[in-house]
C-alpha cells in the first residue's frame, strides 16, 4: 500500500478535500484547457480519494465518471465521499490491476488522469489500453511527471525518490510523444509546465515549513509533516534542475 490512510489525510490538508496530488482542484481548469465534458462519459485513471471525480461531473457536467485505481483503500473512501456529495449514481469507481482496462472497446468519450501515471511501469501499454477504451473521436487528457533524458543518472533525482515511499516510473517527453503516435493517437500535444509546478511546489514548501507544516504535525504527527516537507523539498530541486519534466499530455482517438 503506497497511500496509507496518514498520508492521504495529510495531502488532504495540503491540497483539500478528496485531492491527493500538487495544485489540487487549481489544476483542472489548465489541464482540461475548456474541454466540454457536458454529456459526455469520463474514465479516471488513478482517482484516488475522488475529488477530482466529483468535480469533473460537478462542475464539467460529467454525465458519467469512472473512477479506476488500485488501492482498494482509496476506492473505499472514494465511493464514500462520493456518496457524501449525493453523486454516487454518476460517479462509481473500479478497483483494477495494472494492465487491461476492464471495459470493453469504445467505452469512454474522455480519458482523464492527473498525477497517477508516474506510478505505471508501462505506460506505452496503457497508452494503448486508453486507445482502446475510447470512442472514434474521442480525447485522452493527462497530466503526468515525466522526466529528462539522463534524469536517472541525476544526483537530485535519486535524492528526490529516496525520500519518496512511492513507486515512480518516468519516461522522457519525446518517449511519451512516440508512444501515443505509436498507439494511434492523432493531435498529440505534450506541453511542458516545468515553471508552473515550480510555483506550485514553492508554496507548497513555503507552506509545510509554516502553518501547514504545523496543521500536519498535530494531525498526523511530526514525522509525517517531516515527510511532506522532505518530499516537497526534493521535488523543487528536481523540478529547478530541470530534470524533473511535469507535463499535460493529449491525443485524440480518429473518428
Ligand atoms: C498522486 S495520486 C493522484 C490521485 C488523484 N488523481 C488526484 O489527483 O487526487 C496517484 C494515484 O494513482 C493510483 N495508481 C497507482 N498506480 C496505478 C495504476 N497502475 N493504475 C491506476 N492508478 C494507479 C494511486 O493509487 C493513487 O490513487
Amino acid at each position: 500500500m503506497h497511500y496509507p490512510k496518514n498520508l492521504t489525510h495529510a495531502l488532504e490538508i495540503i491540497w483539500g478535500e478528496g485531492m491527493l496530488s500538487p495544485g489540487g482542484l487549481e489544476r483542472l481548469p489548465d489541464i482540461l484547457e475548456g474541454t466540454d465534458l457536458s454529456g459526455r462519459r469520463v474514465l479516471d485513471i488513478g482517482s484516488g480519494l475522488g475529488g477530482i471525480d466529483i468535480l469533473l461531473a460537478e462542475q464539467y457536467g460529467a454525465t458519467a465518471v469512472v473512477g479506476v485505481d488500485v488501492e482498494p483503500q482509496l476506492i473505499e473512501s472514494a465511493r464514500e465521499l462520493v456518496a457524501k456529495k449525493g453523486l454516487s449514481g454518476r460517479v462509481t469507481f473500479n478497483l483494477i490491476t495494472p494492465g487491461k482496462l476492464p471495459f470493453t472497446d469504445a467505452s469512454f468519450d474522455i480519458v482523464f488522469s492527473k498525477d497517477a501515471m508516474l506510478h505505471v511501469a508501462d505506460k506505452p501499454a496503457l497508452y494503448v489500453e486508453i486507445f482502446r477504451v475510447l470512442k472514434n473521436g474521442g480525447c485522452f487528457i493527462a497530466a503526468d511527471w515525466l522526466w529528462s533524458e539522463g534524469a536517472a543518472e541525476s544526483f537530485v533525482v535519486e535524492e528526490w525518490l529516496s525520500k519518496s515511499q512511492s513507486n515512480t516510473h518516468f519516461m522522457s517527453p519525446a518517449a511519451a510523444l512516440r508512444a501515443l503516435i505509436e498507439a494511434g493517437f492523432i493531435d498529440t500535444k505534450i506541453t511542458c509546465l516545468r515553471h508552473e509546478l515550480l510555483e506550485v511546489s514553492r508554496n507548497e514548501v513555503a507552506l509545510l515549513k509554516g502553518s501547514v507544516g504545523q496543521k500536519l504535525a498535530a494531525a498526523v504527527g511530526p514525522e509525517m509533516a517531516e515527510s511532506r516537507l522532505a518530499s516537497a523539498r526534493g521535488r523543487q530541486a528536481a523540478l529547478e534542475s530541470g530534470d524533473l519534466i511535469p507535463c499535460h499530455l493529449r491525443g485524440r482517438h480518429p473518428p
